[in-house]
């Protein structure tokens, strides 16, 4: 373990006085510390000396590719308007009419409902074979079809290390900040991080003593729960609330920590968390909240593993809405000259600046209090671009990157040279030269230029800059859509119900004065998500007028499975996720997970979001008004052969289940 600061020059070419990360290779699993470099991969670099005569790898010819060029028509970076930074506007002076809460949201509205394909476009290209000798700078399918290197196609590879280090985690506190390897998107991600540093577990053949555990939150992306209970992994829930993992108090981290009992195994050296738009809770971590956990993790030597495919997704007119003081012209909780995160935690003292705005509005990862470097971070193109692209990078100290590229060498090798490709191209545009030529050219001409098209009518690439500008507008498109849904649910979340009250007729008030609220009954509620794709609802199922009923014969999952057929029914036509599939264990889901759903905002067409949000509480209502439990017990016997009937018969169904593996 060194911990000494001693100094050294960064990739920037600036003096970097931060300690080196620990020494954390007691974690490694013995096959992964049994991992040696594959042979045939340490001559890759001798293949790019020129002129080499290169009879060494099993290489197939270049030439004999199907595929000339590669070509597409790609948006440009400003396709979608961004949505403001900072938990509120700077508050406008008082008595104006602009600040009227109706022209706060408008600014929320949707700015078209044109499909994107009708939206400026440009052409890119990804030649055969570039005349570009840097291999840092050469994109061609000549290289990218080839067998590479695992840590992933150069300029790429370059290009997301720097935005890593740089923009993404300038505050990283260890020497040199993360070392990145590419990866098939975050689950082939975080398979490699579980064989880096689990060893499997089976129960007819292992100790219990040996067995190994990881904490992850109370309610999870199961996905990742499967990949870790098929090691033989046990799993540990800590308590959750509206911001992600609880420290203190009964069941959170502490808790779980120091009561451990040895007699289930090992105590937890690996944590799994999701931690912004965390999956399916919708929480953003702040950083208060992270320092405490780590600071945890760190005093009982646990590797953390950083999920994180909704970085982008924060949306601080959430952390205004949750707040009491919503849009209101008086509103003095939020200083507008402060620093901030989208979260309205105030952005520390001598933090440095990612160079943009938008990347220093979102509340920071793990890495940037990783002063060990226990970390491993995973970041996927699959929220930004597309699912399947398969791409994504993990992000850690360079030792442990090490093992998972020799992990990488002998599974995966690297992600498909196509989409490395074509994303290099997208964000680079062809090296200098190419960029100049391709000015020159026009585009049916353009195959023939050797060095490529990059998307942007100059043929440059989209750079760091339309990066970070394409993801303000991803922010912005997501942001909109969670209002629109949760505007719909906030003004639904009680049945009203009116009456006359005889006591003021009685008392002689006047005609129109007599109908007033007689009963509210709140029936749903939930957080505006502050990050992600979901809304996590909570179905008030106490107030049900059938919940004693199913309460005393404890069958409180089935009233909440009635009321998610109900939903798929018309005249509702909604499927949503019961809580319950997010549950990491039986007692979990029985507890507390029959009580939720989560909505994805996300998948569904704009046009749909609102009437289906509509469709979605009427459901809720329509519930609630059921007082016969034969009309319950009627629902239930919905099996998958009525499914499949219904499925054949009714259409418009409106999906709210995500678009991702669950
Ligand atoms: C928390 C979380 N992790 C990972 C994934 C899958 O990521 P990838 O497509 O990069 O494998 C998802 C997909 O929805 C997710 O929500």
């Amino acid at each position: 373990m060194d911990t000494t600061a001693t100094t050294m020059r960064s990739d920037d070419g600036a003096t970097d006085r931060r300690p080196p990360p620990k020494d954390l290779s007691h974690h490694l699993s013995r096959a992964t510390k049994a991992r040696t470099a594959s042979s045939m991969k340490a001559f890759y670099k001798y293949f790019m000396i020129p002129g080499i005569g290169q009879l060494a790898g099993g290489l197939p010819n270049n030439y004999y590719f199907p595929f000339d060029t590669l070509e597409a028509k790609v948006a440009r970076p400003d396709r979608w308007t961004p949505t403001p930074n900072k938990p509120v506007d700077p508050p406008l002076p008082s008595h104006n009419d602009d600040d009227s809460v109706a022209s706060r949201f408008q600014k929320l509205e949707f700015n078209s409902t044109s499909s994107p394909l009708n939206q400026p476009q440009d052409s890119l290209i990804v030649p055969h074979t570039s005349s570009q000798k840097n291999p840092v700078q050469k994109i061609d399918l000549a290289t990218a079809l080839q067998y590479g290197t695992a840590q992933g196609y150069p300029p790429l590879y370059y290009f997301l290390r720097q935005f890593t280090q740089q923009n993404m985690h300038p505050n990283c506190p260890y020497r040199g900040g993360p070392e990145i390897i590419l990866t098939c998107g975050n689950t082939d991600g975080f398979s490699k991080v579980l064989q880096a540093f689990v060893n499997e577990w089976s129960e007819e053949k292992d100790w219990v003593r040996d067995r190994e555990h990881i904490l992850v939150e109370k309610f999870a992306y199961m996905n990742a729960i499967s990949a870790a209970t098929a090691r033989g992994m046990g799993v540990v829930d800590v308590e959750l609330d509206d911001e992600g993992m609880v420290v203190e108090g009964k069941g959170g981290l502490k808790d779980v920590l120091t009561s451990w009992d040895h007699k289930r195994g090992k105590r937890p050296h690996m944590m799994y968390t999701v931690t912004m738009g965390q999956n399916p809770t919708s929480g953003v971590l702040s950083l208060q909240r992270r320092r405490e956990i780590y600071n945890l993790c760190s005093e009982y030597d646990i590797l953390i593993v950083e999920d994180d495919p909704y970085w982008y997704l924060q949306y601080p007119t959430s952390t205004a809405s949750n707040t009491t003081t919503t849009f209101s012209s008086d509103n003095t909780s939020f200083n507008a000259e402060q620093p901030m995160f989208a979260n309205a935690e105030p952005t520390p003292e001598g933090w440095k600046s990612s160079g943009y705005p938008f990347l220093d509005s979102l509340v920071p990862s793990f890495v940037s209090v990783d002063t060990d470097g226990r970390v491993l971070r995973l970041d996927t193109f699959s929220k930004t671009v597309a699912p399947g692209c398969r791409l994504g990078w993990i992000s850690a100290q360079p030792d442990m990157i090490e093992r998972i590229l020799r992990i990488t060498e002998t599974s995966t090798q690297q992600p498909s040279g196509f989409v490395q490709s074509i994303i290099a191209e997208l964000i680079l545009g062809p090296d200098q030269h190419g960029l100049a030529a391709a000015e020159t050219k026009t585009l049916s001409n353009n195959h023939k230029d050797k060095n490529g098209k990059g998307p942007l009518p100059t043929g440059a690439g989209w750079k760091a800059d339309g990066w970070v500008r394409w993801l303000e507008g991803l922010r912005g498109n997501y942001e909109r859509r969670m209002h629109k849904m949760c505007s719909i649910l906030a003004s639904n979340t009680s049945i009203i119900k009116t009456g006359r009250r005889q006591s003021l007729s009685q008392q002689g008030f006047e005609e129109d004065e007599e109908w007033s609220v007689v009963e509210t009954t709140p029936v749903l509620s939930f957080d505006w998500p502050v990050g992600g794709m979901f809304v996590w609802l909570r179905i008030e199922f106490d107030n049900h007028p059938l919940y004693n009923h199913y309460a005393k014969a404890n069958e409180l999952s089935r009233l909440s499975r009635a009321l998610w057929i109900l939903w798929t029914t018309k005249p509702y036509l909604v499927l949503v996720s019961p809580g319950t599939i997010f549950s990491p264990t039986a007692v979990i889901a029985k507890s507390e997970g029959w009580k939720f759903f989560r909505l994805c905002f996300a998948a569904i067409d704009e046009e749909a979001l609102g009437p289906v949000s509509e469709r979605l509480v009427e459901g809720v209502k329509a519930f609630f008004r059921i007082k016969d439990k034969s009309v319950i017990e009627g629902l239930l016997e919905e099996d998958d052969a009525v499914v499949q009937v219904r499925a054949e018969r009714e259409e418009g169904m409106g999906y709210m289940m995500g678009p991702c593996a669950l």
